[in-house]
């Protein structure tokens, strides 16, 4: 693998002001993205995914703000970047499918004016090269008959091939770093294996570097090198896939596992995580997963959030006092 780093995100802060308080979505995200490689971003519902993501290309909605931290993309932060310069980044070096992104095709427009919208804004081919360059990205994508598909409507299209379309416009371009916010759920699983192959294969032929953002570690399993785990919006632990699932350090990481399915452990017994997911209002000095920590430590209590260090020689590393030990495997 090619380990130049693509995209290296530091410490990032992000609030939303709510009527509630003020939500501490994203508390000190750093990741890093390496060319051509796919990081799978994974954390439970409400943990700052898509706040994270949103955050990089700086569209968050109107009652968000990044206070802190740094999003390099070769080099140059984007986060002190004019919004000028930005956009001719968004969509054709950095592009984005946004979690529900194929509600927002726009319904009263044809797939293909749509497709070649996305193309032409940042490309200058012509319109005729775009409609074929927009063909054929729909059937990389696996569409039947794309040439019809370029003059039908949006409600005239199944969620799945919907889900194709945003994916077919995100990739167009060939960008040198998609960010897919859970491209596949809500989809059935036979055609979620389809459009994942389909998009792995993209992924290899172009380079394209991957941030996957998803809930699902089967998904992570399937498609990512490496494995970012977030909880309460920050990272917990990172590291190369296989490492990660197989031998995980954090005990959330172990907690989470415990909680899925796998297919290659059929006796497994599913627990649940015990008690609740943190108020992200107001967040305690120390670890955010302690109240629910199973191998919670004195130390833990005492002293403040643990920073992810690098535990072993690969560069796998938690955020952790008291990590689970390597010997103690996954049931
Ligand atoms: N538009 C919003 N207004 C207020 N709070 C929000 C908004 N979007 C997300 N949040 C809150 O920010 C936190 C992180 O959300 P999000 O990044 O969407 O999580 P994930 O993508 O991991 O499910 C959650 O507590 C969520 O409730
Ligand atoms: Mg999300």
């Amino acid at each position: 693998m090619d380990s130049r780093v693509l995209l290296e995100v530091r410490d990032l802060h992000t609030q939303i002001v709510t009527r509630r308080g003020v939500v501490k979505a994203v508390n000190g995200v750093s990741l890093t993205l390496h060319e051509g490689e796919v990081l799978g971003l994974v954390g439970e519902s409400g943990s700052g995914k898509t706040m994270t993501a949103l955050s990089i290309l700086r569209v968050l909605p109107y009652a968000g703000r990044t206070t802190s931290g740094q999003v390099f993309y070769r080099g140059r932060d984007l986060l002190k970047m004019r919004i000028s310069d930005l956009r001719r980044i968004r969509g054709k070096e950095i592009s984005m499918v946004m979690q529900n992104a194929s509600s927002a095709l726009d319904p009263v427009m044809r797939i293909g004016a749509q497709v070649v919208e996305a193309i032409t804004a940042h490309d200058t081919s012509s319109r005729r090269d775009a409609e074929r360059q927009a063909v054929q990205t729909l059937g990389d994508m696996g569409l039947p008959d794309p040439e019809r598909m370029m003059r039908q409507y949006p409600y005239q299209l199944s969620g799945g091939m919907a889900q194709r379309v945003v994916l077919a416009m995100a990739v167009a371009l060939r960008p040198s770093v998609l960010i897919a916010d859970e491209p596949t759920s809500g989809l059935d699983v036979t055609l979620q294996a389809e459009i994942l192959s389909r998009l792995q294969q993209l992924q290899q032929e172009s380079r394209t570097a991957v941030l996957l953002i998803t809930h699902d570690i089967g998904v992570v399993s399937v498609m990512a090198q490496r494995v970012a785990v977030i909880y309460a919006g920050s990272i917990v632990e990172e590291g190369e896939v296989r490492h990660v699932l197989d031998y995980p350090l954090h005990p959330y990481t172990w907690s989470l596992l415990r909680a899925v399915p796998r297919i290659d452990n059929s006796d497994q017994r599913l627990e649940p995580i015990k008690g609740m997911p943190p108020d992200l209002t107001s967040l305690p000095d120390q670890c955010p997963f302690l109240p629910r920590c199973p191998k919670a430590v004195t130390v833990c209590r005492l002293d403040s959030r643990p920073s992810l260090d690098r535990v072993d020689m690969d560069g796998h590393r938690a955020a952790c006092y008291n990590p689970v030990r390597h010997d103690q495997r996954l049931a």
